[in-house]
């Protein structure tokens, strides 16, 4: 299942993110955690020493052998370098599991050990000016974007990603790739404009969008966020003393978390898990294409020198494939 978590700068992101990631690793799931936000926090918001997070390999660094891997023998993919991060898998490509091991997890994740469970975590790296708004060719979610477009995660495998709902995310389509979004919302009106944006890109494209609130402190900021999104509100957090210790760097154990905050991550996961029967990876293989044209024309081509449409294999489709009874990989 894949995750992800945005909101404005601030919501609570990547303490949200973290939560969930935490509660999920004690149900013994395999666990894949991204931090492709702007602000790189998500290493210290799962307990790693700011210089042990600062050393943590990234992702933007080691696209050259992301997409090397990736393409595999796909006749369709010339070259690492004329695959862009929206070129979609085909015949002979190479696709992700979440639990297995491989060159990209190798390359680019690192485990973390949790209370009552271990997770990966992969960080994009550290943005840049060039890495916002229109340098679409610079984006360092864009190593995140091309291992979602190859992976086949099954149900009970997560992948958690924390990541803004900038520009950069609608442009290429990285906002479609996800089962489930976690709209992070404080009680505002500013929270709740970063929503009605999403909601009106995600609208189009079927995206399945909760709104968490944060930081809801009352009735009268439940009812602010009720009156303001409806029933795309799944659940509310209130400020947690707990977090507040671990920002201290002194997290007490994961189940002491406060019970109406360990009772919203439960909800958090039962709403991601409930949308995998109505997963189709006709559409979501079809909606990748959609915006690897996209891309080829508004940029891609131009860049590369290639005629990038020619990647897409029109006989693939990205399904889950469950291992063959006496497999031994
Ligand atoms: N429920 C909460 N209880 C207590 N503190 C919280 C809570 N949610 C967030 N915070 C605190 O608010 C601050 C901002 O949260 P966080 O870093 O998770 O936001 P973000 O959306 O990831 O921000 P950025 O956009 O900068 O990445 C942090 O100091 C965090 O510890
Ligand atoms: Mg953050």
């Amino acid at each position: 299942m894949k995750i992800a978590f945005v909101g404005k700068g601030g919501s609570g992101k990547t303490t949200l993110s973290s939560l969930f990631i935490r509660h999920l690793a004690t149900t013994g799931s395999p666990v894949v955690a991204v931090d492709a936000d702007i602000n790189q926090h998500l290493g210290a918001a799962l307990g790693l020493d700011e210089d042990v997070a600062a050393e943590l390999p990234a992702m933007g660094a080691r696209l050259p052998l992301i997409k090397d891997y990736l393409r595999g023998s796909n006749p369709r993919i010339a070259s690492a370098d004329t695959m862009i991060k929206t070129t979609p898998p085909g015949e002979g490509s190479r696709l992700l599991r979440v639990g297995e091991n491989n060159p990209v997890y190798d390359a680019c994740a690192r485990r973390v050990e949790l209370d009552g469970g271990s997770v990966r975590l992969m960080v994009t790296g550290p943005f840049t000016e060039a890495d916002l708004g229109v340098a679409c060719y610079h984006s360092k979610t864009g190593a995140v974007e091309l291992c979602l477009n190859h992976l086949v995660d099954g149900q009970g495998e997560y992948v958690v990603v924390d990541m803004t709902a900038g520009s950069d995310s609608f442009a290429s389509g990285m906002f479609t790739r996800f089962d489930m979004t976690f709209l992070v919302a404080e009680p505002t009106r500013k929270g709740v404009s970063v929503y009605r944006q999403y909601k009106e890109y995600a609208r189009d494209f079927g995206i399945a969008l909760k709104v968490v609130g944060n930081k809801v402190q009352g009735e009268d900021d439940l009812d602010f966020l009720r009156a303001e999104v409806g029933d795309d509100l799944l659940v509310t957090v209130g400020h947690s003393d707990w977090v507040r210790a671990m920002e201290k760097g002194r997290p007490p154990r994961f189940e002491l978390l406060e019970e109406a905050n360990a009772g919203a991550l439960a909800s958090l996961r039962a709403a991601a898990d409930a949308t995998y029967e109505a997963r189709d990876w006709g559409r979501y293989t079809r909606q990748m294409v959609h915006f690897h044209l996209k891309n080829a024309q508004s940029w891609g081509n131009e860049k590369t020198g290639a005629d990038l449409a020619a990647q897409v294999d029109p006989d693939f489709v990205l399904r889950e494939s469950r291992p063959s009874v006496g497999a031994t990989a």
